[in-house]
């Protein structure tokens, strides 16, 4: 029957569409389906998403109490109820399809399925309990169905210790800090918003391996952080001093200036000391985590974290200044850790991958078997955007520009003949899709049923004076699409 229906809506469009299936429903994945759109006539674009929710990280990434940044996805959403587009949900490329049965089915695959895992720290102790990855923390506050059920103890210590020092980290201890008050009206998940006023995390200390001047946050997300309500900020005084390669760097970046100025600023106002009960922000510069300890009695709970001194070395010739140990070390008490030194990209089987990066090889987008740089090593209809091709960093507009340049890609190689072979055979494309999904009994959910989620979550969010009260279990969401 869904088969019937997607079928009869596109059978009157061209004989022979492009067919192009886009994998994850990130930015990355809309801005490319939106410029496929716009610059072929001719194709037909599918974005499959493992998630019965559009829109990756708008979603389940961004700061509940950023909503001004989500709004994006009234623009994602025009693309998704485009004629030529369609939305389907709840499948997973890897189990639910292989990414050559993809290629079968379209002429042109494209991937931007993010970056679902962690950098990995790799020091001992690292999987005591109390230790938790920012990804897996992100995912719990903001609904994700995969981290609802995340162990997460607020109540058992008053200090967190997170590790990095990226917009990330700061997201992160804005939302363990500020006034719960404030976060009760944004789309912040129920579960969270409970555990947060029930939380006695008291001082949350941010830990950068580098100086105040390579901080890797910028300068709006840090200004929001330490502007919050009744916060002591503490900053070394002499963790502010410049080298020459310092200044250096200053020199050549208006953003580091300006993280670099805001924290001397926040280092130089303020009380000395803390009130009693007052919530604290401590910045932590030149240390490096080097274990994890457990208690005396090895409750298997994490008690502190071992920091290593570290000092900036210029790593070759570029200017970037690395972080180098000391050998000096000290331990700082703790009782929840939480990881937030980036992301990282995941390959699916048959996909080329460099590990090392955490990227898919491509050159402009266009996926390559190897990291050589060979353009005839070129893996015929297949492309990558967003996270995936670039590696985890940037903005939600960098996935614009970044699906731009996927995009000329793709529109070249069809002038050069590049794409001859396969793009003038009629492929099966979001027929043979839903016919293969149908035989797996694979639940695929169309933009109409994410539809009926966000019209729930609002409803439900309306009773609370919130924007959306997200459902949060895989059970709750499949059970309102398919209503
Ligand atoms: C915590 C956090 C907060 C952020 N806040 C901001 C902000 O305030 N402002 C801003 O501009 N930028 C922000 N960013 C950056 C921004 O979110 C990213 O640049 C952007 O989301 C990356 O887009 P993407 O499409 O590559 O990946 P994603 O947004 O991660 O999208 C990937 C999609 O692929 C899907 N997927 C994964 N695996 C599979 C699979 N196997 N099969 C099918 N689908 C799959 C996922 O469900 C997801 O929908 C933030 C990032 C993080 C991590
Ligand atoms: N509001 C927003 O616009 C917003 C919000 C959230 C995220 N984002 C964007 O999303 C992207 C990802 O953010 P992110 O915070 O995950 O990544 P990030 O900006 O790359 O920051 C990672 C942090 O982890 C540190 N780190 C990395 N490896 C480490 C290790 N082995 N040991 C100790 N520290 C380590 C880095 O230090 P070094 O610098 O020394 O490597 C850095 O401080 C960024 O581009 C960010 O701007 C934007």
């Amino acid at each position: 029957m869904a088969v019937f229906q997607f079928s009869r809506r596109f059978s009157s469009l061209s004989s022979n569409p492009l067919r192009v299936c886009v994998v994850g429903s990130g930015p990355a994945g809309f801005y490319t389906a939106e410029k496929m759109l716009k610059a072929h006539q001719r194709a037909q674009v599918d974005i499959i998403d493992r998630l019965p929710t559009p829109f990756g990280l708008v979603r389940s990434g961004v700061a509940p109490d950023h909503p001004e940044t989500k709004i994006v996805v009234n623009q994602f959403s025009r693309v998704a109820q485009n004629d030529r587009c369609s939305f389907f949900g709840n499948v997973s490329l890897g189990s639910s399809i292989s990414l050559s049965e993809l290629r079968e089915l379209y002429h042109v695959v494209v991937l931007s399925y993010g970056a679902e895992s962690d950098r990995a720290l790799v020091v001992p102790g690292e999987d005591l309990a109390g230790i938790h990855s920012a990804r897996e923390f992100v995912w719990w506050y903001n609904g994700h169905p995969d981290c609802k059920d995340l162990a997460l103890d607020l109540k058992s210590t008053d200090t967190a210790v997170i590790l990095g020092q990226g917009n990330v980290a700061l997201d992160v201890a804005r939302i363990l800090l500020r006034p719960t008050m404030e976060l009760a009206t944004t789309d912040i998940a129920s579960h969270a918003l409970s555990a947060l006023e029930e939380s006695s995390i008291r001082k949350v200390y941010l830990i950068g391996r580098r100086g105040p001047v390579q901080a890797a946050c910028t300068a709006k997300e840090l200004r929001e952080v330490l502007g919050i309500k009744d916060l002591y900020i503490h900053i070394q005084e002499a963790d502010l001093l410049k080298t020459p390669a310092d200044e250096e760097e200053l020199k050549n970046s208006r953003i580091q200036r300006r993280v670099y100025e805001l924290l001397s600023k926040a280092a130089n106002s303020g009380c000395s000391h803390p009130r009693s009960g007052q919530r604290e922000l401590h910045f932590i510069f030149f240390r490096k985590p080097d274990r994890f300890l457990d208690s005396d009695d090895r409750s298997g709970h994490v008690t502190s974290v071992r920091l290593e001194k570290t000092m900036l070395k210029e790593s070759d010739g570029s200017g970037k200044q690395i972080a180098v140990g000391t050998g000096q070390f000290e331990d700082l008490e703790c009782g929840m850790v939480l990881k937030s030194i980036g992301y990282k990209s995941v390959p699916v089987d048959g996909l080329p991958f460099d590990h090392r990066k955490g990227v898919v090889p491509n050159i402009r987008g266009r996926v390559v078997t190897d990291t050589s740089g060979d353009p005839t090593q070129l893996e015929e209809g297949l492309y990558v955007a967003g996270w995936l091709k670039r590696g985890p960093t940037g903005i939600i507009a960098t996935n614009l520009y970044c699906a731009e340049e996927t995009v000329a890609t793709i529109s070249e190689d069809l002038e050069l003949g590049v794409l001859a072979s396969t793009s003038s055979l009629p492929k099966p494309g979001r027929e043979g899709l839903l016919q293969l999904l149908d035989s797996r009994n694979v639940r695929v959910l169309p933009f109409s049923a994410w539809e009926k989620i966000n019209a729930e979550e609002k409803r439900l969010g309306s009773l609370r004076s919130k924007p959306r009260e997200k459902l949060t279990t895989w059970d709750e969401l499949l059970k309102v699409a398919t209503q």
